[in-house]
């Protein structure tokens, strides 16, 4: 494997690229493929049978791109699937769960810390035990919310619909008295300040993707695979349904405007 090999990240849609902007940022010399699963988007309602052959032919597309590392950027699929696929890869593959548990210990002063998520994320469990795993003493709040990632699938980021959808959801966590909110799914960071503005100064809310961009660079650079001479970088967008709409999405959120995403076909 070589150092200019690019990583490879993946979402079941476009909630993902909020993981790659970070990965940009964090590391702007490394060339990336982007999937993000759209035809099949939302994840967060369907078995963990289902989710783990969706990722497995995810990983089999990054795989044909020689990716060096892979980022499982969907929360879903990190909480149902990773543990069985990292035992199937020679390369480095990563989900946003633990490193997304550290994060939010690290920030809770109370030990009172709120986790929302789609309805798989929150079934699995799968923040609760890492964090609990960190600091058994932490009580965990969990809350589905899954309605959140269709508003965002609409671009509806700022809209009085998805403020009544936070209120309905959020509510009993204010009540709470937490003073972290993780929020675990892709989508939700997009959100953030109209969460923020209604769970107040007092909590915190944490996004998963920093602290994971900054685990890729360790183990990258661990193996000597960081890429660090490449002026140019080069980004690969990849979806399962209309290439327009990931388009759309994407140069609403992304630092750059991009054109070029292709439409493939991952069933197989
Ligand atoms: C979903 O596909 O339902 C949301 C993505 C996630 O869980 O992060």
């Amino acid at each position: 494997m070589n150092s200019s090999a690019p990583i490879g990240i993946f979402d079941s849609g476009v909630g993902g690229l909020t993981v790659m902007r970070k990965l940009i940022q964090i590391m702007p010399e490394e060339n990336i493929v982007y999937f993000g699963d759209t035809a099949r988007v939302p994840y967060g309602n369907k078995s963990k049978e289902t989710v783990l052959r969706y990722t497995r032919q995810i990983i089999r597309f990054l795989e044909t791109k020689q990716v060096k590392a892979i980022v499982i950027a969907c929360n879903t699929a990190s909480a149902y699937a990773l543990h069985e696929v990292e035992k199937e890869l020679p390369i480095p593959i990563l989900g946003v769960i633990q490193p997304g548990a550290i994060a939010a210990v690290e920030s809770s002063r109370n030990q009172r810390i709120g986790v929302i998520g789609t309805y798989a994320t929150i079934a699995s469990r799968a923040y609760e035990s890492s964090i609990k795993k960190i600091n058994p003493q932490i009580e965990v709040f969990n809350k589905a919310c899954p309605l959140f990632v269709p508003f965002v699938e609409e671009g509806m980021l700022e809209d009085v619909l998805t403020d009544g959808i936070i209120v309905r959801y959020l509510e009993e966590l204010r009540n709470s008295n937490i003073d972290t909110l993780m929020l675990g799914c892709t989508h939700y960071p997009l959100l953030r300040s109209s969460i923020e503005k209604f769970m107040g100064s007092g909590v915190t809310c944490v996004d998963p993707s920093e602290v994971t961009s900054l685990e890729v660079k360790k183990i990258l650079q661990a193996k000597n695979l960081l890429n660090t001479q490449n002026q140019h970088p080069k980004y690969e967008f990849y979806v399962s349904d209309s290439a327009q709409k990931m388009v759309e999405f994407a140069n609403m959120i992304m630092p750059f405007q991009i054109e070029n995403v292709q439409t493939i076909q991952i069933e197989s």
